[in-house]
Formats: structure tokens, C-alpha cells, sequence
């Protein structure tokens, strides 16, 4: 059993630089929770704090309800993986996972029990005879990991373990992180600044920004429902498209008016917007790329645009666009849906009409950059 509880935690440096400003975050037992964020936020100190291998400015780090501020991280339990894991260049992989075993002066065939073991799991048994360097990057990390697992810890923090692979090992690994987490009964607390791995392995994502929680939600809650633009725009690739409108209540028939169409807000969004009673207003409208469409023809609801660069990414095309006012867009169509020589009409330069889709529209004040629907303080 473990629980990570973070109430008011704040941490300033020597230097009088705030990483971290009254963070508020409630860890249940086994539960996997990803800390993302750009470059700066605060991820990495916030885990350091937990670790023991910062001190905490103010507030309290509970594990498993006791107050550990003034504990040793020896003293934490807790296992702990860095994105430069350093192995000991001169030990086979066997001895390097077992060292700490040895520094508790485990007895020698529990450590063999123990090694074989968690070797087993991470499928690094062949090479436990190895040194680090006859191994590659993705097999350096599985024993990096070998090496917290063994000490069987209460929670695992992992600090950007995967950063210094190339893109298909950490596609591998990602996966390999998820079985793992299968057959340990851990809790695992992840920072990364990579949206995709935040979105596949987290039960919950922290999303942070110069110190500050901006939302902590489920991979759906936090794309579906983003509480402010910061978030809007961080998860999701390509981003949000965010453009100035208006929001037009005509008798709890929502419509969006911009660059001259009117497009009706349909489906549960319409519905939410008229239960909230979200009077018309100016808003800044939020539109994934996946959620704009091709029109065949013009109409009140389509918005005409000059097509600028086509990307092709097998199944699917990215669009740039412009609206007559250079506002640029930027939209996926599954090639799927084309006929060859709509395709072959896609160049530079092309006049095409698009429509948003109303019931996954997302729609954000513009001075507060607040979700009008769904924000939140922390
Ligand atoms: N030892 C230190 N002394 C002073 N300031 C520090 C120290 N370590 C980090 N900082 C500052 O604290 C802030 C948060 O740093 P932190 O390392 O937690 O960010 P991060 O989110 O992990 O970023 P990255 O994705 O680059 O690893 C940054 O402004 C950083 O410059
Ligand atoms: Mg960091």
C-alpha cells in the first residue's frame, strides 16, 4: 500500500526562484500518475521533493498518511529512475542490479531469487552476464529499471526514463512501462514532457506550468474537457486551433459566428452550454484539426479557406490552410475519405470550404483564457 499525498507544497531555490508553488495532489495506492509539462515547470523538483532529494520550502509530502519532509530518502521507501541512468560501467548487469541488495547484505541466494526474477519480468535474462556497454540504449534502460524494482519500493518515480532513446525504442519501452506496471502492484509517479506518453500511461496527468497545477484529470477528461487554453493547446498534436468568435444564444440554440458563417453548436455541447446558461458572448473557439471537415460546397456554415501546404502521414493528411483574413488553420482528413482526384485537387493554393464540428467545440474566455464550461481552481 502506498498513497502520495502533496497538500500546499512549495519549493523555492537559493537563487529565490519559485519551482513550485502550492501544489495540491492526492496519489491513491497503485495508482500511475504522470507529471507533464514544458521545459521549466516544475516536474522534476516536484518529484526530487517526494524522493527526499530536495527539501520542501513549505507544506507537507505524506506517504501512505505519515509526514515525510524530514525523512532521509532511504528512510521513503521509495525507488527512484533517472532519465541519465547511470550504470556501473565495470559490473555485469547481474551485479549491477544487485548492488543495493548487497549494501542491505542480503543473502546471496535471495539476491540470485530476487535478480532472476525481476530479470525475467523486464526480459533481460540472456544479458545478465553482460557489461552495460555490450547492451543497447532500451536494454541499459530495462536494467536501470531492474535495478528500482528489486528494492521492492512502495512507489516508483520515474524521471524522464525514456528521453535519451530514439523514437521506436520509446515507442517499445512505452509499451514494455505498461506491462510492467501490470505486474507490479506499485505506485508510479512519471514526469515527462511528452504528451503521448503522458496520454498512454497515465491514469491521471498532472499538467503543469511555471510552478502551477493547470489541470489534473484523466487522459479523456484532459482532451476532452481542458480547463483553460494552456491545456487546450498542450495536449494534442497537431494543437488546438484557437480562433476568435462569437457565441450566439438565440433562445438556447447555440451557433458560432466567425469569418462569416454561422455554425450551429450541436449534440451534449449544445445541451451543456444552454444547463449552464452561458449567455452570448465573444469567446476565443477551440477546434481540434481531426474536427474540421472537407464541405463539399459552400453554405452558411462552411468558412472558405486557401489551402497552403499539404502533408501527407499515410493514412491521414495534414492541411495548413488560410481564412480570407489569413487566420491560419490546420486540419486532418483521413485519405480514406478521398477520391483520387479530390486528392489530386489538394495543392497549394486551392479554394476550399470547411466546417467545424459544433459538439466538439470548446469554447475559452478571452481575457481569463478559462474554459467557459469547465474550469477549475487547484
Ligand atoms: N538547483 C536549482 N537551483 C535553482 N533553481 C533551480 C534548481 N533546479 C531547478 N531550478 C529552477 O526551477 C525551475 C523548475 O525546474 P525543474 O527542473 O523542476 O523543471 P522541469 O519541469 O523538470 O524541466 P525539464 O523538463 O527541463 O526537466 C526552473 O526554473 C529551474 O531553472
Ligand atoms: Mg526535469
Amino acid at each position: 500500500m502506498a498513497s502520495v499525498k502533496l497538500t500546499n507544497v512549495k519549493k523555492i531555490y537559493d537563487n529565490n526562484v519559485v519551482a513550485v508553488h502550492d501544489f495540491n495532489l492526492d496519489i491513491k495506492d497503485q495508482e500511475f500518475v504522470v507529471f507533464v509539462g514544458p521545459s521549466g515547470c516544475g516536474k522534476s523538483t516536484t518529484l526530487r521533493m517526494i524522493a527526499g532529494l530536495e527539501d520542501i520550502s513549505d507544506g507537507t509530502v505524506e506517504i501512505d498518511g505519515e509526514v515525510v519532509n524530514d525523512l532521509q530518502p532511504k528512510d521513503r521507501n521509495i525507488a527512484m529512475v533517472f532519465q541519465n541512468y547511470a550504470l556501473y560501467p565495470h559490473m555485469s548487469v547481474y551485479d549491477n542490479i544487485a548492488f543495493s541488495l548487497r549494501l542491505q547484505k542480503m543473502p546471496e541466494d535471495l539476491i540470485f531469487n530476487k535478480v532472476t526474477n525481476v530479470a525475467e519480468i523486464l526480459g533481460i535474462t540472456d544479458y545478465l552476464m553482460r557489461k552495460p556497454r555490450a547492451l543497447s540504449g532500451g536494454q541499459r534502460q530495462r536494467v536501470a529499471i531492474g535495478r528500482a524494482m528489486v528494492r521492492d519500493s512502495k512507489v516508483f518515480l520515474m524521471d524522464e526514463p525514456l528521453s535519451n532513446l530514439d523514437a521506436k525504442l520509446r515507442n517499445q519501452m512505452r509499451a514494455e512501462i505498461i506491462l510492467l506496471r501490470q505486474k507490479l502492484n506499485t505506485t508510479f509517479i512519471y514526469v515527462t514532457h511528452d504528451q503521448t506518453e503522458a496520454m498512454t500511461l497515465g491514469d491521471r496527468i498532472v499538467i503543469m506550468k511555471d510552478g502551477y497545477i493547470m489541470q489534473v484529470g484523466s487522459p479523456a477528461e484532459v482532451f476532452e474537457k481542458p480547463e483553460n487554453l494552456f491545456v487546450a493547446e498542450f495536449i494534442g498534436a497537431p494543437k488546438m486551433n484557437i480562433v476568435p468568435a462569437e457565441l450566439v444564444n438565440a433562445n438556447g440554440a447555440y451557433q458560432v459566428k466567425l469569418f462569416g458563417a454561422a455554425i450551429p453548436v450541436d449534440g451534449d455541447k449544445g445541451a451543456e452550454l444552454a444547463r449552464a446558461r452561458i449567455p452570448g458572448r465573444k469567446v476565443l473557439l477551440g477546434v481540434r484539426p481531426e474536427h474540421i471537415v472537407l464541405s463539399k460546397e459552400a453554405s452558411a456554415s462552411s468558412i472558405p479557406v486557401t489551402l497552403e501546404v499539404n502533408e501527407m502521414m499515410g493514412s491521414e493528411l495534414h492541411l495548413h490552410a488560410f481564412t480570407d483574413d489569413g487566420t491560419r488553420i490546420i486540419f486532418r482528413v483521413p485519405t480514406i475519405d478521398l477520391t483520387a482526384s479530390e486528392r489530386a485537387g489538394l495543392v497549394n493554393g486551392a479554394k476550399l470550404n470547411v466546417t467545424f464540428e459544433g459538439k466538439v467545440m470548446h469554447f475559452f474566455d478571452p481575457e481569463t483564457e478559462k474554459n467557459l464550461l469547465y474550469s477549475h481552481e487547484y
